[in-house]
């Protein structure tokens, strides 16, 4: 179970995480929603490591994250897609997921790259084009095979959907889903809470660095004002 325990976060030395509580279970999906600046890019950077934190703790199975550099995060087996579908533009498609395997064994390289290539069979007969020529959804599922080579138990994605057409989202929501039933627990930041709550059977809601609903997907379907306010502010 990867756990967040009453996180604090500052930066530029104001505070923008007062106290965060989350828990995501093996397999299970989790919506974090909540408007520009709520702070959830701040909650993925800290349990990516990326960020330091204040106060609180990030588990995963018992086990502090919180402290550990990003490399290390990534080996205990939290893997994150940042906001940006960035990729390695002069590298080939393969390439960026040779990269992102190359702290696995050697043996387990290509073995992994074909496994994520099985999950995108679309990028295929584009390994070898240098990544920039590719669209923004071919970008985001590099990134996503990119995360999945390492064989994460804990998926988080900040921004699946963000400037993408809807059919690429429909795909990559497929994928989530398919990654989560093999067992991977996802954290999912998606602009549009219709589809997060569709694939998320968890939702958080951030507003202003705090937590302004935390519970099943249906129950917050069930009370659109609480959305409402906090996207209002
Ligand atoms: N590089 C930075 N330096 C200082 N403060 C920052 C920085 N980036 C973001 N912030 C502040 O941190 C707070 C949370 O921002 P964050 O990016 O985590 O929000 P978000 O929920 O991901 O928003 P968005 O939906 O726009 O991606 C905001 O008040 C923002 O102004
Ligand atoms: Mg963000």
């Amino acid at each position: 179970m990867l756990t967040v325990q009453n996180l604090h976060l500052q930066r530029g030395g104001k505070a923008v995480l007062h106290g965060i509580d989350l828990s995501i279970q093996p397999g299970q999906i989790c919506a974090l929603l909540g408007a520009n600046g709520a702070g959830k890019s701040s909650t993925v950077m800290a349990i990516a490591g990326v960020l330091p934190v204040q106060s609180g703790s990030i588990l995963l199975n018992q086990q502090p994250l919180h402290g550990l550099r990003p490399e290390r995060v990534r080996a205990a087996g939290v893997a994150v897609v940042p906001e940006g579908h960035k990729v390695l533009g002069d590298l080939s498609i393969v390439d960026n997921l040779r990269v992102a395997a190359s702290n696995l064994p050697a043996g387990q390289v290509n073995a992994q790259v074909e496994r994520v290539l099985d999950i995108f069979p679309e990028l295929r007969p584009k390994l070898l084009l240098p990544a920039r020529a590719l669209s923004g959804g071919q970008k985001q599922m590099v990134c996503i095979a990119q995360a999945l080579v390492v064989m994460p138990r804990f998926l988080i994605i900040d921004e699946l959907s963000l400037g993408l057409s809807p059919l690429i989202v429909q795909r990559l929501a497929a994928v989530v889903r398919e990654v989560a039933q093999q067992g991977v627990g996802v954290l999912l930041i998606e602009q549009f809470t219709s589809l997060a709550l569709d694939i998320a059977s968890q939702a958080y809601v951030l507003e202003r660095g705090r937590l302004a609903f935390a519970g099943d997907s249906p129950t917050l379907r069930a009370q659109p004002d609480i959305l409402h306010s906090s996207y209002l502010g």
